[in-house]
């Protein structure tokens, strides 16, 4: 399969022509099973989610990357540890949805499921710090504080560029048809934000390495490739998608979309 380029089909088809062990990261934005697109009616999410995870085992280099998003309960029941390793179940938080019902609390998170092959082969830390200002303020007053292991007072350890962003991200907002960098009104369920794609590719990529988007959507995946110096290999069902996300990706040096990246 040509690299650097998105496939018009069906993911579960298009796969079949990747080679074994060839894909460094997998950026899995799917189905959820919960909106009224035809694509999303899945009758098993978890069924689902299970054969995809078993196909993208195949083609993952040992120690490369899947991150697989959805609702909480995506990956329920379902034994994908012969596959690949469970690391983290990042929450996606999103404060400010919308209350969905009156009989329950209202879903604030989406999942996203990262695995590995194996131990992870890149996990480039450094890259995806966030500021640790809330965090400061809280060590730095536990200074005062002896330790309950041994009763010594501690010096606050500050790594100047920022901390771990932890498996709770809710300082990324999800695109709401007023944002910016939304491309289209209707999009606004199935865009996803720049920032979120980039943390992903950041952390579990490096340059040169081939990552593989197979439900492209508009082609967040690929700017943000295209922007990082990533190789990609794209599958989209929908032709128009795919148009788009090829003008997204020529226009990644442009400054109206370069600025998205800061
Ligand atoms: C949630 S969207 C992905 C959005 C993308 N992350 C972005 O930011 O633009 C999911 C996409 O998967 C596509 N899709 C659904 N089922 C597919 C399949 N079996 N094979 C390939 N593409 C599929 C849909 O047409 C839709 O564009």
């Amino acid at each position: 399969m040509q690299i650097n380029k998105i496939y018009h089909g069906n993911c579960f088809e298009l796969i079949n022509q990747i080679d074994n062990k060839s894909i460094d990261l997998v950026v899995c934005d799917g189905p959820f099973g919960v909106t009224e697109n035809g694509w999303d009616k899945i009758k098993n999410i978890q069924e689902y989610n299970l054969n995809l995870i078993k196909l993208f085992s195949r083609v993952l280099k040992k120690g490369g990357a899947l991150y697989l998003f959805g609702k909480p309960n995506c990956i329920n029941f379902i034994d994908y540890r012969p596959y690949l390793t469970l690391n983290s179940k990042i929450i996606w938080y999103q404060p400010s949805r919308l209350a969905q019902g009156r009989n329950n609390f209202t879903n604030n998170y989406d999942i996203i499921a990262y695995f590995t092959k194996g131990k992870a082969k890149t996990f480039r830390l450094d890259d995806i710090r966030v500021p640790q200002l809330v965090e400061l303020e809280h060590r730095k007053r536990c200074e005062s504080v002896p330790s309950v292991i041994n009763g010594k007072f501690h010096k606050t350890k500050f790594n100047e560029i920022g901390k771990n962003p932890g498996d709770v991200w809710g300082d990324i907002k999800q695109l709401t048809y007023k944002s910016k960098e939304l491309l289209s009104r209707e999009l606004y369920t199935i865009q996803k934000p720049i920032k979120l794609i980039q943390r992903i590719v950041k952390a579990s990529s490096n340059e040169g390495d081939l990552i593989l988007d197979p439900f492209a959507g508009v082609g967040t995946t690929f700017a943000v490739c295209r922007k990082l110096k990533r190789n990609f290999i794209g599958f989209e069902i929908n032709a128009d998608f795919i148009a788009i996300c090829n003008k997204r990706i020529n226009e990644v040096e442009l400054k109206q979309e370069s600025e998205l990246f800061k």
